[in-house]
């Protein structure tokens, strides 16, 4: 179309050419030929880029041969049919594969929610893999571990293998998430990750068990070894007999900075394909779990933990300063943490 337009009007003027001033029509001439070939040959390369990315679909196209039919299209961006390095997926490798992040803090009921995740036959979720200093240390570390986690290549006992449907793993926020959070945003969406929040709404409980926890790593109550899991009630009140002592010229600040960085998480993650769980929605109403299966497309089972709950009833029983925190918080926007009985 474009070349015709062009040889059209150069005909036409060489035509007219001698009939006047020569000297400018060939000028005129000269520059309708150069832009007019400069133009075609503009057209002439998008075509080669077109084919060249036509061929590239076609590519895409053979190898997706496991692409199911009845999916949604708009599920397309979610599913993966990773080739591991270090096995084969066999029989499953036309299962789709679908990536997850938990997105937590310590001591808000993570490591619960990852053995039940866990206990489902197609999920696995790898554990903390960013407590390891070197995995987080810059944007590419970052991603080069990201890569194993997704391409099934990390082996932990969460590991499925060839039948997974659904991989991820853990993230705790100060583990490098919001000094990297720009390439991890991008990271996420570019390959369609998707985020599940697990926040504890009462930050005074979560306070709580993260002093006791600290506590016990040099106490050890459970017979000389360490614990922040456990899987009996005996195990949970021997745990539970230590009560912290709560600062309290920094316990206002403190339950600000928590919230604040959740809030701040919440914003920076906000594009990424995601879903917000509160660990007290978890414990008092199992069907939340069956909106993460949904969430993460696996088929619904029942998902099962052996673990125990440390600080159970009141908090009132669980702080040695108490009548002090109940005052320093009596009519502040944190007084709601004193009641809530999870
Ligand atoms: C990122 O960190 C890794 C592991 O510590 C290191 O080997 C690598 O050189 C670093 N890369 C850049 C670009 O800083
Ligand atoms: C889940 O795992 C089972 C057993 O390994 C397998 O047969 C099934 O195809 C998997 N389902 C999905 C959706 O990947
Ligand atoms: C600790 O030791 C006691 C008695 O020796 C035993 O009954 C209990 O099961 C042990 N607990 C753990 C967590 O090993
Ligand atoms: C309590 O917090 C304040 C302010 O952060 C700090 O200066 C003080 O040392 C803390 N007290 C104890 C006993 O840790
Ligand atoms: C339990 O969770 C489900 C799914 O999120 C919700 O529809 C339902 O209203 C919840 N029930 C209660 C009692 O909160
Ligand atoms: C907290 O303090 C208020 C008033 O100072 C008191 O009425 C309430 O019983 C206290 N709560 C607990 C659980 O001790």
């Amino acid at each position: 179309m474009a070349e015709e337009i062009c040889l059209f009007i150069k005909d036409g003027l060489i035509i007219k050419a001698p009939k006047k001033s020569p000297v400018l029509l060939r000028t005129i001439v000269l520059v309708f030929v150069m832009v007019c070939g400069v133009y075609i040959c503009s057209v002439c390369l998008k075509q080669t880029n077109f084919s060249t990315k036509t061929k590239f679909l076609n590519i895409e196209v053979l190898e997706s041969y496991c692409h199911e039919y009845d999916i949604d299209r708009s599920e397309t961006p979610y599913l993966h049919y990773p080739k591991p390095k270090t096995f084969r997926r066999a029989e499953c490798s036309c299962n789709p594969v679908r990536l997850f992040a938990i997105l937590s803090m310590q001591r808000s009921g993570s490591g619960w929610f990852e053995t039940l995740l866990n206990s489902h036959v197609n999920a696995s979720s790898n554990g903390e893999i960013f407590s390891v200093k070197g995995r987080r240390e810059n944007a590419s570390s970052i991603t080069k571990t990201l890569d194993r986690v997704y391409n099934l290549d990390w082996f932990t006992s969460a590991s499925k293998n060839q039948c997974s449907a659904a991989v991820g793993f853990k993230w705790m926020l100060n583990q490098g998430l919001p000094e990297h959070h720009k390439e991890i945003v991008q990271y996420f969406n570019d390959r369609g990750v998707s985020v599940i929040f697990l926040f504890r709404k009462n930050l005074l409980r979560r306070m709580v068990s993260v002093i006791a926890n600290s506590y016990d790593r040099y106490a050890k109550l459970l017979n000389g070894t360490h614990k922040s899991h456990v899987h009996s009630i005996e195990e949970a009140e021997t745990l539970s007999r230590y009560k912290p002592v709560i600062n309290l010229t920094s316990l206002m600040t403190d339950l600000k900075q928590m919230e604040v960085t959740v809030m701040k998480t919440l914003e920076q993650f906000q594009s990424t394909r995601h879903i917000i769980l509160f660990y007290e929605d978890l414990v008092k109403n199992r069907t939340k779990l069956v909106d993460v299966q949904e969430f993460l497309k696996l088929p619904l089972m029942e998902l099962t933990s052996r673990q125990v709950k440390i600080h159970k009833g009141p908090l009132s029983e669980h702080i040695e300063n108490w009548d002090d925190v109940n005052k320093t918080l009596q009519g502040t926007v944190y007084e709601r943490f004193l009641h809530a009985d999870y």
